[in-house]
């Protein structure tokens, strides 16, 4: 008896010992912890908003992880599933804490389009310092005067309109046709990689009027790669540290292209046209303004390079996974030739086209817009404060919009019944922002009838050329920069026995 109380007094106070320790080397940073979170989140909310306005209203839910660093290691870190579970808790406006800002994400089309039509009176474009200073003040996208920028995008959107476009088409198909017979001599390819320099030779020659023949593209290529990895970098313009690389890398791009200017103004005007987007600015603006016309076409080269690359990549990728749908694509172009298209016969290939808008749903290559809020206002009932960014969640919107039904299956033939979002009529103002794949209003892709164009291209082409096969077909997808498969989706491709 005695001895089984002795023994549980000391098992008490052991266990007491424990707790208490427990708690010192676990419970107490626990708190810490939370006490740390807190503050920070009190710091934010509280002294973060620097205006009276609209005080009524209270700032939308989330969490802002812990001070600084926010919650930019689990953003990227868990990317998809970040967003999804703050979707799921908070719904279509919620606030976070990544990449150094206090960020109001929303989603949906009603939210997305106050935003993209509030450029210049509550909102403003914004870009890291290190990016603003690379692209520089003659990009398109780092312009703030909402007067020079619009005149700047009027000049610009000639390389894209239908006779530009029409001039585009032969580039790009023997670019594509080159690159596919290469893939399939090759047998084995690593999709990504290989979609990446297919997109960049396009760009060269399309935006930038380079020949592209093999040691000039990998010369140029290294150079350019040079600028982008170094690009997304600490604002520091000292040797060694990124930025100053990125911006020696663009001052030889600079030079590349301006030489190449040179050597295409001493060719007699009737021999280049078409060549490029080049013969359009030199016709355009004066020997003044060539730095400016060499800045515009990194900038396009920039914008257009990630982002179809990852489009081309994602074709590949669901056509891969559903061969029901490139036997659609097959019976569409039945026996045509597609070497001789122009845009007049694109409307034809109405279901290769739905295909394209199905992969850039599932797989929007920006994932989201971001702007600086230049004065509170008010969306869905809370504040969004002035000083903050405002994030317009692209994909979070094409995932959660009522109006696809089981929006995480990549199924073409949904857009046989969905209303087409191309143009803007008087009935569907708010419902064509549920596809918002190339953002809108004044700072809507410029680019956008040139991506769609590569992107439809490519499919006819592929579809028609060749077999592939997925060696991974569950390969998990990675977001940032841009969406791909982790394992850069390696292929095995065959040219097509059938074909012609
Ligand atoms: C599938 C391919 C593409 C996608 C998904 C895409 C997407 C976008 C999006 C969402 C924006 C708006 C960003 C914002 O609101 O902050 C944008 C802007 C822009 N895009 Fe694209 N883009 C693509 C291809 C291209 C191409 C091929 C070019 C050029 C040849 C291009 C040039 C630009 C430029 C210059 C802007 C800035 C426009 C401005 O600020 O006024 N893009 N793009
Ligand atoms: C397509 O163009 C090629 C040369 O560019 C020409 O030889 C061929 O006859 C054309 N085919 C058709 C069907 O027009
Ligand atoms: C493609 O989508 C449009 C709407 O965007 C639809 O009208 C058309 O029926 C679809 N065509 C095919 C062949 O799927």
């Amino acid at each position: 008896m005695l001895i089984d109380f002795i023994y549980s007094v000391y098992s008490y106070i052991f266990s007491c010992y424990v707790l208490y320790w427990g708690l010192v080397i676990v419970g107490c940073p626990a708190i810490v912890h939370v006490l740390i979170k807190f503050c920070w989140n009190y710091y934010i909310t509280l002294w973060c908003v620097t205006d009276n306005e609209l005080s009524h209203l209270p700032i939308p839910p989330g969490t802002l992880g812990y001070p600084f660093i926010g919650e930019t290691i689990e953003f990227i870190r868990k990317n998809d599933r970040f967003y999804k579970s703050r979707q799921d808790k908070y719904g279509s406006v919620y606030r976070t804490h990544v990449l150094g800002r206090p960020t109001i994400r929303v989603s949906g089309a009603h939210n997305l389009r106050k935003i993209l039509m509030s450029e210049n009176s509550y909102v403003s474009s914004q870009w890291p310092p290190s990016i603003r200073k690379v692209l520089g003040p003659y990009a398109l996208s780092m312009m703030d005067d909402i007067h020079e920028h619009k005149e700047r995008k009027r000049l610009l959107i000639n390389l894209f309109l239908p006779d530009a476009l029409n001039d585009h088409i032969p580039i790009i198909r023997k670019t594509i046709k080159h690159f596919i017979d290469e893939w399939c001599q090759k047998g084995k390819i690593l999709g990504y990689p290989q979609c990446r320099n297919l997109a960049f030779i396009m760009a060269a020659k399309c935006l930038a009027g380079f020949e592209c023949d093999n040691e000039m593209g990998n010369e140029l290529s290294t150079i350019y790669q040079s600028m982008i990895h170094n690009m997304f970098s600490l604002p520091i313009e000292l040797p060694g540290f990124g930025l100053y690389k990125a911006l020696k890398a663009k001052k030889q791009l600079i030079q590349r292209i301006s030489e190449n200017i040179q050597k295409l103004q001493n060719i007699p005007v009737d021999d280049r046209k078409g060549v490029s987007a080049l013969d359009f600015l030199l016709r355009e603006e004066d020997e003044n303004c060539r730095f400016k016309t060499c800045e515009s076409i990194v900038e396009l080269m920039f914008a257009s390079h990630d982002t179809t690359s990852s489009a081309m990549c994602s074709c590949l990728m669901f056509l891969g996974k559903y061969p029901n749908v490139i036997k659609k694509v097959r019976e569409e172009i039945g026996s045509d030739d597609l070497d001789n298209l122009t845009l007049n016969d694109f409307p034809k290939y109405k279901y290769a086209y739905n295909v394209t808008k199905e992969v850039l749903r599932m797989t929007p290559p920006v994932g989201a817009g971001y702007r600086k809020v230049l004065k509170s206002f008010q969306l869905e009932g809370y504040k969004i404060p002035k000083g903050w960014t405002v994030a317009y969640g692209i994909r979070d919107t094409h995932h959660t919009s009522p109006l696809y039904t089981n929006s995480d299956v990549f199924n073409p033939d949904r857009w046989d019944d969905l209303p087409n979002f191309d143009r803007i009529t008087p009935d569907n103002l708010e419902t064509r922002y549920n596809y918002a794949t190339f953002g809108g209003g004044p700072r809507t892709c410029i680019g956008k009838d040139f991506a769609k164009l590569v992107l439809k291209l490519f499919v006819l082409h592929v579809c028609k050329s060749c077999d592939w096969k997925l060696e991974n077909k569950d390969a998990e997808l990675y977001y940032i920069p841009v969406p791909r498969a982790v394992d850069g989706l390696p292929l095995v491709v065959q040219k097509r026995k059938n074909n012609d």
